[in-house]
């Protein structure tokens, strides 16, 4: 059974892979729009939340859901602004920036402690739920045009 920070990083890994592909074609932008959407979302009720009242972890676990706050901010101007615009590129290299600082510490810092505090049962319990509640919303979101021309997400190995 996977445990729900083995879950994440498998999903930051996709992301960062998407990060590279969307440099080469900026108009898969939207999928990873979509996932992480999903992400900050899921992390939050499924991880974020559980942790907010561990005192160990607290501060960074804050730390964690204001960085999704600004990366939601800067994944709408990124959906906004217009792709042909060379500005658009630049913007979204300080968005990896951020997104990069973001995804390292959550893996380097938040996590191992999130499994030292957290019972193996609790983590595998959620890591289950990530897993099923991800695959569901992610094949709702990109059933929309036009992502549903372009690709349909891969299933976890
Ligand atoms: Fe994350
Ligand atoms: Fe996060």
């Amino acid at each position: 059974m996977k445990t729900i920070t083995k879950a994440l990083i498998e999903h930051h890994n996709e992301m960062r892979k998407l990060v590279k592909e969307i440099k080469k074609d900026p108009s898969k932008f939207i999928f990873l729009k979509k996932h992480l959407d999903i992400h900050h979302e899921l992390e939050e009720d499924l991880l974020l939340s559980k942790l907010h009242v561990k005192k160990e972890v607290k501060a960074e676990s804050l730390e964690s859901q204001e960085e999704h706050f600004v990366l939601n901010i800067l994944l709408l101007d990124l959906a906004d602004f217009p792709k042909d615009n060379a500005r658009w590129m630049v913007k979204f290299k300080v968005f990896e920036e951020i997104l990069d600082h973001h995804l390292t510490e959550e893996e380097e810092d938040l996590f191992p402690e999130a499994e030292n505090i957290l019972s193996k049962e609790e983590q595998t319990a959620s890591g289950a739920q990530f897993m099923e509640l991800k695959e569901r919303r992610l094949l709702a979101a990109l059933e929309t045009k036009p992502v549903r021309e372009l690709e349909k997400p891969k299933k976890a190995e």
